[in-house]
C-alpha cells in the first residue's frame, strides 16, 4: 500500500512497534493491547487525535487485522487463550469500529475485516478461531449491507494459509508440505484492494482458497464439518512428522 500510494499515512495499532525504517514519518504506532476493552477504547480516542492533528482531512482505510489462532481439541491449549481469542478477534473488531465509525461516515472510507477461508465452515481443532472468523465475515457483509448509502463500504477479507508469523503464533511449526500451498502476505493485500476498488463485500483471496471456499458452502454443514475436520487433521500429523 507504501508503495502504491506514497501520500499514505498510516496508524499500526498492535503490542509490538513494526519499526518498519522506510516508512519514516509516514508510520505511527499507537501501542495497545486490543484483547483489553479499556485499551481499545484509549487507542481508539488516540487514533483521532493523531487524525486530527496529523491529516484533519481525507478518506479513511479502518484495517481490522490483528488476529490468532490455536490449533488442537478444544479447549486446548488453554481456555483462556480460547476467550481471549474471541476478544482479539471479535469484541475488539466491533468495538474498534463501533468507537471510530462516525469519524469515518464524516470523512468517508472503508472498513476491511480481515476474516478467514475457516469462516466457510466449522474447523474441528480449530473451532474457536473458525467461529471468530464466521462472526466476521457475516457481520462485516451486514455492515456493508447497512453503510449502503453512507459513502463508507466494508469487506470480508478472507485469505487461506499465508507466509506470516500466524503459524509460529499458533505453536505450529512450518516449512512442511502444507506450507507450498500457502500465498505471500503481499499476494493477499494486492487482492483484497482490487476486490475494494471493486466495490466488493467478500474476497476470497486466490484461486485454490477460492475453490475451496465455493466446495464448502453449497454443502450441508455436518458435511462441510467432516471434510474440515479430514483436513485439519491431515495438517496435525503433517506437523507431527516435520
Ligand atoms: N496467516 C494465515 O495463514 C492467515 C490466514 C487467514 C487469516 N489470517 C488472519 O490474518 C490476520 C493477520 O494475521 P497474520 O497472518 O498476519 O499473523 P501474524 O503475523 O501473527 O500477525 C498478527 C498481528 O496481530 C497483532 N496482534 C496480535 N495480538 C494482538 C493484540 N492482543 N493486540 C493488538 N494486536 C495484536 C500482531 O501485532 P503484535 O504482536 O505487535 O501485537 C500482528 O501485527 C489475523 O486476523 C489472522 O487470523 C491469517
Amino acid at each position: 500500500m507504501a508503495k502504491l500510494k506514497p501520500d499514505l499515512v498510516f496508524c499500526n495499532l498492535s503490542r509490538r512497534n513494526p519499526d518498519i525504517k522506510s516508512f519514516g514519518e509516514r508510520l505511527n504506532h499507537l501501542a495497545c493491547d486490543l484483547s483489553q476493552p479499556t485499551e481499545v477504547a484509549l487507542v481508539a480516542r488516540n487514533v483521532e487525535a493523531f487524525l486530527e492533528r496529523r491529516v484533519p482531512a481525507g478518506r479513511i482505510l479502518l484495517i481490522n487485522n490483528s488476529g490468532f489462532g490455536t490449533m488442537g481439541p478444544f479447549p486446548e491449549a488453554d481456555l483462556a487463550k480460547q476467550v481471549e481469542m474471541i476478544d482479539l478477534n471479535v469484541r475488539a473488531v466491533v468495538h474498534l469500529t463501533g468507537l471510530l465509525l462516525p469519524l469515518l461516515l464524516r470523512r468517508g472510507g472503508a472498513i476491511m475485516n480481515v476474516a478467514s477461508t475457516a469462516a466457510f465452515q466449522p474447523t474441528p481443532t480449530m473451532a474457536t478461531y473458525g467461529a471468530t472468523k464466521a462472526f466476521v465475515l457475516h457481520w462485516s457483509h451486514a455492515l456493508n449491507y447497512e453503510l449502503r448509502h453512507s459513502g463508507v463500504r466494508a469487506l470480508a477479507v478472507c485469505p487461506g494459509t499465508t507466509r506470516t508469523e500466524f503459524f509460529r503464533i499458533a505453536g505450529l511449526k512450518t516449512g512442511n508440505r502444507a506450507d507450498a500451498l500457502a500465498m505471500s502476505p503481499e499476494e493477499v493485500v494486492m487482492s483484497s484492494l482490487r476486490a475494494l476498488g471493486a466495490g466488493r463485500s467478500q474476497v476470497v483471496t486466490g484461486w485454490k482458497n477460492k475453490l475451496a471456499a465455493f466446495a464448502s458452502s453449497p454443502v450441508p454443514k455436518s458435511l462441510a464439518t467432516r471434510v474440515a475436520g479430514t483436513v485439519l487433521a491431515g495438517y496435525r500429523r503433517l506437523q507431527a512428522r516435520s
